[in-house]
């Protein structure tokens, strides 16, 4: 049975992520993958979440409270552009979920700017063994802009440095989501 890309994108993740380690949620929205990286990181570790929505964070940190996890997140009213600002620990793991809140502003949505400045220190920042997921959706307004260029960026990555895949549906209509995957290797 096919795995989802968000599905797939977290088994990644759960495969490299270990107990102790730092990881980042570049962009949070409801929570559901600052959850799961509260849930990895367990006692000993730490998580960054970032989103510029003050919804998007309460909503969040709602949902950490609820499982007793919101001690161990971070969570930050800045564009992931800025992440170098706040990175303390090396991150094993960083998570990406592009596009609009689910439920909220559809206008209030990554852009291609911040979302490759994102990338680049993302590249930079993350471990030695550690993976980037980057879920893109192509079916809104700016969206497939904003896929190509990350698409091109991480093409271009040096190959003895870093394995980039690409994990998509192809004979899926209206537009399936597109996870791109980075690690270092
Ligand atoms: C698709 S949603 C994320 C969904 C989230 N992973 C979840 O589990 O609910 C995208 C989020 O990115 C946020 N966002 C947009 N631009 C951003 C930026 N420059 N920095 C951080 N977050 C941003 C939006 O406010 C929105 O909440």
């Amino acid at each position: 049975m096919m795995k989802k890309p968000l599905l797939f994108a977290r088994e990644l993740v759960g495969l490299t992520l270990k107990e102790g380690d730092t990881a980042v949620d570049a962009t949070c929205g409801n929570g559901h993958d600052t959850l799961f990286l509260a849930e990895l990181v367990g006692k000993t570790g730490s998580v960054l979440a970032f989103d510029i929505q003050q919804e998007a964070l309460k909503n969040t940190k709602n949902r950490l409270s609820q499982a007793g996890l919101a001690h161990r997140v971070s969570l930050i009213h800045a564009s992931h552009a800025s992440l170098s600002s706040y990175i303390s620990a090396v991150p094993s793991a960083i998570m990406f979920n592009l596009g609009y809140l689910p439920g909220g502003d559809h206008q209030m949505k990554t852009d291609t700017q911040s979302t490759l400045l994102a990338l680049e220190v993302s590249v930079s920042a993350i471990k030695k063994g550690g993976v980037i997921t980057i879920m893109a959706y192509t079916g809104h307004p700016g969206g497939e802009e904003e896929y190509s260029a990350v698409f091109e960026y991480l093409s271009a990555l040096p190959q003895q440095e870093f394995s980039v895949l690409s994990y998509q549906p192809i004979n899926q209509r209206n537009n399936p989501p597109v996870l791109l995957a980075v690690f270092r290797i």
